[in-house]
């Protein structure tokens, strides 16, 4: 184990803070100088970028906070947003100020020494883009230069604002508002361009990024991820070369494909990184019968940052088909490899393997398993392609493809300690079972139908097991330290939820991350003992770290939502999540408490009776899994950001057509399904609903209630 020398000195420094008043120990002047420069007040330390510096290793160099004192870390200060769902945020810090992002896009500026708000901007998104997307309406944060900070919006936009007063500086619309592209991602800054993609493979389009310039937000260039119909001319060789390796007329259901996350920029190299996301419609059968990669899906993609040209690719999952995407986090580093230093590009995508690759040539390095994977045996490293298992495509309901559609890590970030030359990867297991795909159910995604090929219903109760069993049967997120050059697990942390929560490491030596359900906590960078923990609520977004007026923050943003509140549905569910969108920020003796948890006592209303007969309610039962499952929860078990359909008042019964049919609450998030269903289908839901809200009204309500 070798320690750096600023983190010994850290160490030393928080003896001496300790024994203050007592007299330097004679016979060592040399470390007591050395202690004194050490107490003096750290200078004040942004978090500017996204992952902290452009190699978004979002390791903090601050150790004021380290092994020695967590203990003694406490809440400095916590801010409640003004929505109660899905928040997603790195928070950004710069000059005494923190940006951070919201539900809805929204951007709040506030103190981050006290956490009083200094502006709040409401970029007013269009609340029926909620069903445009898949994953809830969540922002992971803004980026910031010069004065300016630039949020995209969930309904597709780029705003600029001034930095000292949220003023609107320019507004761009980066897609079209017709399709079903939402922005979920942090824009990244590269040079005089801001460089912001989208989201919505799931649900039919191409994917692209696009530059804007910063100081006009004029539109300097856009790169398609995959090729459109060649008959309309591609955009660029790029294009053309990926073309050849799609058949049939992919075109038509929009190939997917999009950049939803990773964005990287590398000043010294020249160098844009993407991560690009899955296929549309899911399976590659459908979209590309004839077979074929499918470029440049699940790749990297490295484009030169002035003109949006491609320079190379590596594509992770050919031919992709279980929502690997490789959007997710992609960190830059030197390590040395076979004892020379190589500049290195790493990902840990949804597919289950860690990549290393020399980020100057895309050149792959190596590639190991992860996490639990049984869709491929290996990398082979004379082609750098995936080993398929001969179960890998075999969609029949029963066969379960690990990962899932949900990754073996998904959107959470990692963060790197250069010292322990160690990887901290949030690592899921979520298992699930495809369907065999058909043309009428897979093709044309529907609204409130996401194109990813399993089934909703499975996960319906009674069918899955209470949570005790989930864990035992393998639904669990755990905290992994990763050897990246020997590609190998050098600790593990404590088993909790899946998706778990992005991670930040630090010169104290720790790193920290969401344990368990509802605890941030900080843990040992070189052994993974867990040395301090404290209640948070639901956080997922990843932990930041900044120093101002001599003392060390560690501030989180939190709110429960994202697909995991949707998706996980039963999963989410009995995780019993009390919703709470909040920034909190903590110091070395830190004594600020948390407002008082909201205590819900609606009791629930006693439902009338379902009189439907069995097909109805089957058939029911079918239609919510389709349209409606992914915003109200698996067998109407919501994650707690949507209603709870079996709590609907006799009142909302009433209005059940015009609600389902006529969007009469569309300006709140529920669009109309009448492209979709007829008044029949409309009602077999709500009959449906009847049915489980008295299965539910009598498990909480085993007497009948005289005179009801
Ligand atoms: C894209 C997400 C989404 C989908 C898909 C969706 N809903 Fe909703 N639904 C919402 C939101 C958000 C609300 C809450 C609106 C509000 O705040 O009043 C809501 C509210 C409702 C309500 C009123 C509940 C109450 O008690 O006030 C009903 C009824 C309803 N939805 C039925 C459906 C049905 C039936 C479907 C499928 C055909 C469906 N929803 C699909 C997002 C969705």
């Amino acid at each position: 184990m070798r320690y750096p020398f600023l983190l010994l000195l850290a160490l030393l420094a928080a003896c001496d803070r300790e024994q203050a008043a007592a007299p330097a120990s004679p016979g060592a002047p040399e470390i007591a100088a050395v202690i004194e420069a050490q107490v003096a007040p750290l200078p004040d330390t942004d978090w500017a970028l996204h992952g902290n510096d452009y190699r978004e290793q979002r390791f903090s160099p601050l150790a004021q906070i380290n092994r020695d004192n967590v203990q003694e870390l406490g809440l400095a200060w916590s801010f409640d947003m003004y929505t109660q769902r899905g928040v997603e945020a790195t928070p950004l810090v710069v000059d005494g100020v923190m940006y951070v992002t919201g539900s809805w896009s929204m951007v709040y500026a506030l103190d981050a020494r006290n956490g009083e708000l200094k502006w709040f901007f409401d970029p007013q998104v269009d609340r029926s883009f909620l069903a445009k997307g898949c994953c809830d309406a969540v922002n992971r944060g803004v980026a910031y230069t010069d004065g300016k900070v630039i949020v995209a919006t969930y309904d597709g936009r780029l705003v600029a604002l001034s930095a000292a007063d949220g003023a609107v500086l320019w507004e761009v619309q980066t897609t079209d508002r017709e399709q079903s592209y939402t922005i979920t991602g942090a824009p990244r800054i590269a040079g005089d361009k801001v460089v912001i993609g989208n989201g919505g493979a799931e649900l039919g389009v191409r994917g692209y990024v696009s530059a804007y310039d910063l100081a006009s937000g004029a539109m300097v260039w856009r790169f398609y991820t995959v090729p459109g119909n060649p008959e309309d001319g591609f955009e660029n060789a790029a294009m053309e070369r990926a073309a050849k390796t799609w058949t049939g007329e992919w075109w038509q259901w929009g190939g997917g494909g999009t950049v939803w996350d990773a964005i990287v920029y590398n000043p010294e190299l020249d160098l844009l990184y993407i991560g690009v996301g899955n296929g549309s419609p899911w399976n590659a059968r459908l979209r590309s019968p004839g077979g074929g990669d499918n470029l440049y899906l699940a790749s990297i993609v490295a484009l030169r940052p002035d003109t949006g040209e491609y320079v190379w690719h590596y594509q992770t999952t050919p031919g992709e088909t279980w929502d690997y995407t490789a959007t997710q986090h992609i960190m830059l580093a030197e390590l040395e490899i076979d004892g020379k230093p190589r500049k290195v590009l790493m990902q840990a995508p949804k597919n289950g393997f860690f990549y290393v690759l020399d980020r100057q040539s895309g050149e792959l390095i190596s590639a190991e398993q992860y996490g639990q994977v049984n869709w491929a045996s290996h990398v082979d490293m004379a082609t750098g392609r995936p080993v398929e298992t001969p179960n890998a495509r075999v969609f029949d309901g029963k066969n379960v493809s690990l990962p899932s559609n949900a990754g073996a890590h998904n959107w959470p970030p990692m963060a790197y300690n250069p010292d322990a030359g160690l990887v901290y990867i949030p690592v899921m297991v979520f298992p699930v079972a495809f369907l065999e795909p058909t043309e009428e159910k897979d093709s044309k995604p529907g609204q409130g139908y996401w194109n990813v090929g399993f089934d909703r219903m499975a996960g319906s109760p009674p069918k899955i097991p209470n949570l005790g069993e989930i864990l035992d049967s393998q639904f669990l997120g755990q905290l992994v330290a990763w050897d990246p050059v020997k590609q190998e697990a050098r600790w593990k942390g404590p088993v909790g939820r899946p998706v778990l929560g992005g991670v930040l490491s630090t010169a104290g030596g720790l790193v920290f991350s969401v344990a368990r359900a509802d605890q941030l906590a900080a843990f040992d960078a070189y052994t993974g003992e867990e040395l301090w923990s404290s209640y948070t609520g639901n956080a997922a977004a990843a932990p930041i770290s900044y120093a101002i007026d001599g003392e060390q923050y560690i501030a989180i943003a939190q709110g429960f939502g994202g697909g995991y509140a949707a998706e996980g549905g039963p999963v989410a569910h009995d995780w019993k999540i009390r919703n709470m969108s909040r920034v909190m920020a903590f110091k070395l003796g830190g004594k600020a408490e948390l407002p008082p948890p909201r205590v819900d006592n609606r009791e629930m209303p006693r439902p009338a009776p379902a009189t439907a007969d069995a097909a109805t309610l089957e058939r029911g039962e079918s239609v919510y899994h389709r349209h409606c499952g992914y915003c109200h929860g698996d067998g109407l078990r919501t994650g707690g950001v949507t209603p709870d359909l079996r709590w609907s008042s006799g009142q909302t019964h009433e209005m059940w057509q015009d609600i389902v049919l006529g969007g009469v609450l569309r300006e709140r998030g529920m669009v109309s399904f009448s492209a979709y269903l007829t008044p029949d289908d409309a009602e077999a839901i709500r009959q449906y609903v009847l049915a489980e809200a008295n299965r539910l009204y009598l498990e909480t309500h085993p007497e009948p209630v005289a005179g009801n």
